[in-house]
């Protein structure tokens, strides 16, 4: 009765999806594109921007070719550093302050996933002055225009800057949740692959993971893609199979790099109206509770959920095997899923991914929980688990 439930919910979800106006953002690509971003503010008309960033990349220097150009066309900036990774609601309140008491007019968010979704909940608070984050997260409960964002990826990664939601963890309580909200699809980007030349190998995997885990759980969900998402997952997937190990060993493979940059933006653009699944809904207790970055988190588990999908996931993993040109060791739909999971496993080994998740037996029930309430009924999964289904899925991971 509860499955019926969710797919019920799911399918007038899906009605709503093809109602919803979806966009994406304007693209400056390309090495030192960087360069290019000031005059775009300017001729926007911006004139102080609140560069939304973390302490590591101020330390090494990613931003000083940003500060120059803006320097030289006559923008002013302030700087907010204090993104912690996995970012908080005192990060988010502290950001406001500063775009409040310097007048800043929009923001520029550089960094990885973290600073991104920082920016965008700094927006969400701006719009909404009165509402708390936690009540802002969940669906559409922004619901109004929000300061502009000009975002910089500098991992390849979240695609945050082409997708709705912000992931924030209430720092009291560890819960961490997303807000989605039209309003946070970010009206710019740049991917500028020279400002990831210099990501270690361990953060260039686990992030490239992540991308990889959006475009799968996108594509092997059921019903909220249209054909737009099938297409941008298949194509992430396989730039992902083409570029990450590769660059995982050659870290100044700069082309390599420009592929998993629009590798990252293709599955953040399809997982935003195709949904990712369980693989978060999971990964997230794990970064919410422990502070597990969120690509290990993903790299992790996304083998784990997909074969626990059974054959209800052989079609579409069959499928993305294919897209990759994977020799299966059958011609089965079944043995070219297990090969694509083979692959993901074999990949996790290669670039030195542990094979199950550290989590305390304590937290088992709030872990299931927190997923569960994640993941049901929104998350159009292959196959529907109860709680039991997860807390039986968690005691498997050792
Ligand atoms: N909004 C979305 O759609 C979305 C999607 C997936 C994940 N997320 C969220 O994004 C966050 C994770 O983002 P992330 O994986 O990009 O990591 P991150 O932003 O937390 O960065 C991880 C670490 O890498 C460092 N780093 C970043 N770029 C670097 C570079 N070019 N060179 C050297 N070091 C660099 C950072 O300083 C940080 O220490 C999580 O909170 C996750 O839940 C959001
Ligand atoms: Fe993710």
């Amino acid at each position: 009765m509860y499955k019926l439930y969710c797919r019920i919910y799911q399918g007038v979800m899906k009605i709503g999806m093809y109602l919803l106006p979806w966009s994406m953002p304007e693209v400056i690509e390309g090495e030192g594109s960087i360069k290019k971003l000031p005059k775009l503010i300017k001729e926007k008309g911006f004139k102080k921007v609140l560069i939304v960033t973390d302490k590591t990349l101020v330390s090494l220097h990613l931003l000083n070719s940003l500060f120059e150009s803006l320097k030289n066309v006559g923008i002013a900036y302030v700087v907010f550093d204090g993104v912690d990774p996995n970012p908080t609601d005192l990060n988010v309140e502290e950001g406001v302050k500063i775009y409040k008491d310097s007048s800043c007019d929009a923001m520029i968010a550089f960094g990885g996933g973290s600073p991104m979704d920082c920016a965008k909940g700094i927006g969400a608070r701006i719009a909404r002055p009165k509402k708390s984050i936690a009540k802002l997260q969940g669906l559409f409960k922004v619901l109004k225009r929000i300061p502009t964002i000009f975002t910089v990826p500098t991992t390849a990664g979240t695609g945050s800057e082409t997708t709705i939601a912000a992931v924030i963890t209430e720092a009291k309580t560890h819960h961490k949740a997303s807000i989605n909200d039209l309003s946070l699809m970010p009206k710019y980007a740049v991917l500028d692959p020279e400002l990831t030349l210099g990501l270690p190998p361990k953060t260039t995997a686990t992030t490239g993971m992540d991308a990889l885990a959006h475009a799968v759980e996108a594509y092997t969900n059921n019903t909220y893609n249209s054909k737009l998402e099938k297409d941008l997952s298949k194509k992430a997937t396989k730039l992902i199979y083409d570029n990450l190990l590769k660059v995982y060993e050659n870290p100044k493979d700069i082309e390599g790099r420009q592929n998993l940059q629009r590798a990252a933006f293709y599955a953040g653009r399809a997982f935003t109206r195709g949904s990712v699944g369980y693989v978060h809904a999971i990964g997230h207790t794990l970064g919410g509770l422990y502070g597990t970055p969120h690509g290990l988190a993903m790299s992790i588990l996304l083998p784990h959920v997909m074969r626990a999908f059974g054959e209800k996931a052989y079609d579409r993993l069959s499928e993305l095997c294919d897209v990759c040109g994977i020799t299966p060791k059958g011609n089965t739909k079944k043995a070219k899923a297990e090969a694509f999971i083979e692959w993901i496993e074999d990949l996790k080994v290669k670039m030195g991914i542990p094979l199950y998740p550290e989590y305390k037996e304590e937290d088992i029930d709030q872990i299931v929980e927190w997923a569960y309430k994640e993941g049901n009924p929104l998350y159009p999964t292959p196959v529907t688990w109860t709680r039991e289904d997860f807390k039986k899925f968690i005691l498997s991971l050792r």
